[in-house]
């Protein structure tokens, strides 16, 4: 086979992910690959769309004619890597994944059911209950205000939610009555208790777990997070492991979050299969997932100790902006 020495990668709705960007950049550049950064965003100000080297303002994800031109930018630039960041348009990249790997485009999504159970939170719970795993029980709404004595407080959000919209804690009956009601598509769970974690995991192309990094939440601000801590729990770390081989996602990266309850239970709470907003944190610790990844493209296969990432690195964020001429 000859050696690739080029690399197109693509990020469709680039948004604000400059951080992710660049470190794919500059990894690529060490693996001394020749790279373009292809981006795409509905908003012309995106700040990361102005870090690539081909920039498209394209249609909404919710457009018809969304996937069309996702795709028409795919073939027009040869893109050979793929990578989604957000939640909108996972459904329309697993559903494509198998014909853009046949002309040559990697794409990093996992199969068009994972990603039909990780969207759907009534399908997440069935299938953590399935599978033994610990989760906030989770009935509709209609049941929660059919009980007798339903559980206070109690966490709301949409089945099909993304990015903390249409979430509310109903403290008593009065408030799941009004809230259930404003919600669409609204599902009410048990209210968890302690501190929230992020995990990145990375599954290589042969959908085997690689390396687990546990980030502690401190604080988010607008739906993502501004300060975290990687901290190497290992019960974490196998927990996750161990649902994404029974769920068999990836490849790429899934970002899981759950809570560990002040009596040490872990409860796990969403499963995204893409890179989270955080992951420059993981990367930064050591865990260098955009190196990785390009090695398994490249047909190697990268020795990855999945221990071997810094414990107690903290992120705090600030805003930084990026400079350019109209
Ligand atoms: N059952 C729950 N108990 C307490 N907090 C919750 C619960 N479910 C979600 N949350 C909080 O709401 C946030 C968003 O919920 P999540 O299920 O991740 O939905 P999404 O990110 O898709 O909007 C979580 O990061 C967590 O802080
Ligand atoms: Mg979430």
């Amino acid at each position: 086979m000859a050696k690739k020495k080029n690399i197109t990668i693509f990020f469709p709705c680039v948004g604000r992910r400059v951080v992710l960007l660049n470190s794919f950049r500059r990894t690529a550049r060490q693996l001394g690959l020749t790279t373009r950064i292809v981006g795409a965003d509905s908003d012309q100000f995106s700040p990361a769309l102005q870090c690539c080297d081909r920039k498209f303002v394209a249609k909404r994800v919710s457009h018809p004619g969304y996937t069309r031109e996702m795709l028409s930018i795919i073939k027009r630039e040869k893109v050979d890597l793929l990578i989604p960041t957000v939640d909108l348009d996972l459904a329309i990249w697993a559903r494509h994944r198998t014909k853009l790997t046949r002309s040559g485009c990697t794409a990093l999504i996992s199969s068009p059911k994972v990603v039909q159970i990780c969207q759907d939170k009534r399908l997440t719970y069935e299938f953590l209950k399935t599978h033994g795993f610990d989760t906030p029980k989770t009935i509709s709404a209609r049941q929660a205000l059919s009980q007798n004595r339903p559980q206070f407080p109690c966490f709301l959000k949409p089945w099909d939610g993304h990015a903390s919209r249409g979430n509310y804690i109903a403290h008593n009956r009065d408030e799941l009555r009004f809230y259930s009601k404003h919600v669409p598509n609204c599902i009410v769970q048990e209210f968890i208790n302690g501190q929230e974690y992020t995990v990145d995991v990375l599954v290589d192309f042969n959908g085997h777990v690689r390396c687990t990094v546990p980030r502690r939440r401190i604080e988010v601000r607008a739906g993502e997070v501004s300060k975290a801590v990687t901290v190497k729990h290992l019960e974490i770390m196998q927990l996750c492991q161990k649902l994404i081989q029974i769920l068999k996602a990836g490849p790429g990266i899934i970002t899981i979050q759950c809570f560990l309850t002040d009596d040490n239970q872990v409860k796990i709470i969403e499963i995204n299969p893409r890179f989270g907003g955080g992951v420059p944190l993981a990367i930064k610790a050591g865990a260098n997932f955009p190196k990785w990844l390009l090695q398994m493209w490249l047909g190697q296969n990268p020795k990855i100790n999945p221990t071997r990432w810094r414990q107690g690195l903290m992120m705090l964020r600030y805003d930084e902006a990026v400079w350019f001429q109209k």
